[in-house]
Formats: structure tokens, sequence, C-alpha cells
């Protein structure tokens, strides 16, 4: 028997998705990584370092996913497009547990500044969600399209004998193209240019900061 949820269920439903994104380890995947039982690589220090640094601002890429998405859910009304949200913020904690386990796998961490950038993004989606729903799909779009752009470019920079974390990227990579698609043909705003460089600087400012600390 379920019945509806109070304020208080809400709050403390919303307290236990801002622990497992931001506690390290705490997310749980529903599908299995992608890299599966690929053999892990010999690495040189530089090698590793560099990766650990790449795969940390995926990992911070998809807290900000989540926090996006926590945030529209508390405001956006999105009627016919909750329950495809909902799915694709899964897929986002599928991302969050795999990049996190694979920093586990290569002796990193992930980033200091998570609960920074999580707030930042929670108060965005919030605010998009509060406009409305073809801002806030189109604000989804925009951001998947931006975080394609990062995985492309980190495939490229992935050490080529790093088989687990090229595995994971792909998928990833193929997950956001379809958020993206999904939260255009729901109704999502294109977003003028000038808006999406906007974006991009500001996700520059956070791959910088996020590559180190
Ligand atoms: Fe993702
Ligand atoms: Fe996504």
């Amino acid at each position: 028997m379920s019945r509806p949820l109070s304020t208080t269920d809400q709050w403390i439903g919303q307290f236990d998705s801002v622990l497992r994104t931001l506690v390290p380890h705490a997310a749980q995947p529903a599908r299995p990584s992608p890299a599966g039982e690929l053999p892990e690589a010999s690495l040189s220090e530089a090698e590793r370092e560099h990766t650990v640094g790449l795969m940390r601002i995926n990992h911070t890429g998809e807290v900000c996913a989540q926090a996006l998405y926590q945030g529209q859910g508390l405001t956006a009304k999105l009627p016919d497009t909750r329950e495809q949200m909902e799915r694709a913020a899964q897929e986002e904690i599928d991302h969050l547990a795999w990049c996190d386990a694979r920093l586990q796998e290569l002796d990193g961490r992930t980033s200091l500044l998570n609960p920074l950038f999580y707030a930042a993004s929670f108060g965005l989606g919030a605010m998009a969600g509060a406009v409305g729903d073809r801002v806030s799909l189109g604000f989804v779009a925009a951001t998947e399209e931006q975080v394609g752009k990062h995985l492309d470019e980190h495939l490229n920079e992935l050490p080529a004998a790093d088989r687990r974390s090229r595995a994971i990227l792909e998928k990833m990579r193929e997950d956001e193209a379809h958020h993206e698609r999904w939260a255009l043909e729901a109704g999502g705003a294109r977003f003028p240019l000038p808006v999406k460089l906007g974006m991009r600087l500001v996700s520059k400012a956070m791959t910088q900061s996020v590559y180190r600390i």
C-alpha cells in the first residue's frame, strides 16, 4: 500500500539523494559497469594521473547532472515527461557510480569541490524548472550537448591502452546523446548560441579546477 508523500517524506527523499550523490561509493548502479571484465592497462604514472584527472571531471559532471535533475524535479511540472526524466536521472546515477568505481581502481579520488558544484547545479535546475518546462528541458538538452563534447575530448585524450575507462566513457556518450535527443523531442527550447557559449565558459572553469582539486 502506498500513501501520498508528505512534505517530510519529500525532504527525507531529497536528503537521501544528496547523500547518495556526494558520499563517495554511495551510489548504486542499476546496470553493470561497461568496463566489465576488460583487462587493466599498465599505465605510466603520468598516464595514470592524467586519466584520474579526466575521470574526476566526468564524475563531477555526473554530480552536476544529478543536482540538475533533482533541482528540476522540485520545481518543474513536466506532466508528460516526469517519468522519462526520472529514467534519465537513474542512468546518470549509473554514470556516477561507474566513474567513482573507475577512480577507485586507478587509485584516484573524487573532487573536493563536488558539494559546491552540486549546490550551484541544484539551484540552476530549480530555477530552470520554475521558469517553465520548455526552458527546463532546453537546459537538459544544452547541458547534455556540452557533456557530449567533453566526452569526445576525453575519449581522444585517454591513454590508448586504458580500455576500461574508454568503455565507460563510450557508453556514457551514447546515453547522453539519447538524453539530449529526448529533451528536444519532449519540447525543450533550443538555446541561442550566446547562452551555449556562456555555459561552455562555466564548464571550462569547472573542468580546469576539478582536474586538480
Ligand atoms: Fe551522465
Ligand atoms: Fe545525461
